[in-house]
């Protein structure tokens, strides 16, 4: 049975949960990391058994014993680095923000039409089994109309703080860092917004520190979401319909035990509770890609390129109103 060997561009930090996941993936395996220091790709190597250590960007995409590459640097490289993995025709799953602009965006996504190379936006979250529950209640109008969605993320960052955090020129912020999340949610459940309001706090280096935005529909239906760096907040999520409620408890974004859903007031709560999973979460994206190549596909049907630049033209949105301007946006 054929096997899909993994690549991974970045020897940080989530590309260290990453790999850890990649076990609990069939018919995969991880066969080389790249950094940009021989030194860190060796280490990275041995804490995880991969046979083959790049001392560059260059030379991983390059590697013959690889298939797909997962792209786990700072989302100001983004755009660079799936160029490199898509020229030498290498699949790509990029983690989020998947660029700093829908420009770059687009222009990633068409290069990958014309490789004829699978590229997906690692939205972990759409892939997470509480997050496709959630999706069959409501498909089961278990909320009846969803009428808004009001749903947050933040979390104060503890030293030593990564430089991505607050650099620019990594594409810094809470929004591409973790404002997405919530943007995503609503853009998923309630589609493309017609007004945005946006307001932000900047950090010393421009780019937010906290971001306030609300989504209005011509329907009524309202979105308000928040995302920041200077408090560490519940991260939940509200679905409210009018019908009923779900709420996506702590951290709504990744794995979780339980969700709550009420049919009327606190009182009819209901906890559904879900099974820990093996990994930290990102096995399902991973295996969703590894069958996708498996089968031959170019685009995956669950995270859409559409879905990528739905989310990347709404956060330019959001950041034109909010003032938010990366040194990629000039160029
Ligand atoms: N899906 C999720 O849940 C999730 C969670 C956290 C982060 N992320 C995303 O993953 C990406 C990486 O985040 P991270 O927390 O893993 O970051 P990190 O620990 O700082 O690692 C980033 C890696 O990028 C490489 N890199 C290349 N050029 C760099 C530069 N100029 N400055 C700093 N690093 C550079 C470095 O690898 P080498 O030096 O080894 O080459 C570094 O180890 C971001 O886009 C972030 O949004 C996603």
């Amino acid at each position: 049975m054929k096997t899909i060997r993994w690549g991974i561009l970045g020897a940080g930090k989530i590309a260290r949960k990453f790999a850890a996941d990649l076990a609990f993936v069939q018919r995969a395996e991880l066969r080389a990391i790249g950094a940009r220091e021989k030194s860190a790709a060796e280490q990275f190597a041995k804490e995880f058994s991969i046979p083959n250590a790049h001392g560059s960007y260059q030379s991983v995409v390059q590697d013959p014993s690889v298939d797909v590459i997962y792209i786990a640097t700072p989302h100001g490289f983004h755009f660079e680095h799936a160029l490199l993995c898509l020229g030498n025709k290498k699949a790509v799953l990029c983690e989020k923000a998947f660029a700093i602009n829908c420009k770059q965006a687009e222009h990633m996504l068409a290069f990958a039409s014309e490789q004829n190379t699978f590229i997906m936006e690692a939205f972990w979250t759409k892939f997470l089994p509480h997050y496709n529950l959630v999706k069959r209640m409501l498909a089961e109008g278990k909320v009846g109309t969803i009428q808004s969605i009001i749903a947050e993320f933040g979390f104060k960052p503890t030293p030593p703080i990564a430089q991505r955090i607050h650099d620019p020129f990594l594409g810094g912020g809470s929004l591409l860092d973790i404002g997405l999340y919530p943007v995503f949610l609503a853009l998923d459940l309630l589609g493309r917004p017609d007004y945005i309001e946006a307001g932000m706090k900047p950090a010393s280096t421009g780019v937010d520190d906290q971001i306030a935005i609300q989504f209005k529909y011509a329907d009524g239906k309202f979105a308000q979401l928040f995302s920041s760096f200077t408090s560490n907040m519940a991260t939940g999520a509200d679905i409210n319909g009018d019908a009923g409620r779900i709420r996506l408890t702590n951290r709504f974004h990744g794995p979780t035990t339980s969700i709550e859903y009420y049919t009327g007031t606190v009182d009819t709560k209901e906890e559904i509770t879900f099974e820990k999973s093996k990994g930290t979460g990102y096995e399902y994206e991973a295996q969703h890609v590894t069958d996708c190549l498996i089968e031959g596909l170019k685009e995956s049907p669950i995270m859409k390129h559409s879905d990528t630049l739905l989310l990347m033209e709404t956060l330019d949105r959001i950041r034109e109103k909010a003032g938010i301007i990366y040194p990629h946006d000039k160029k």
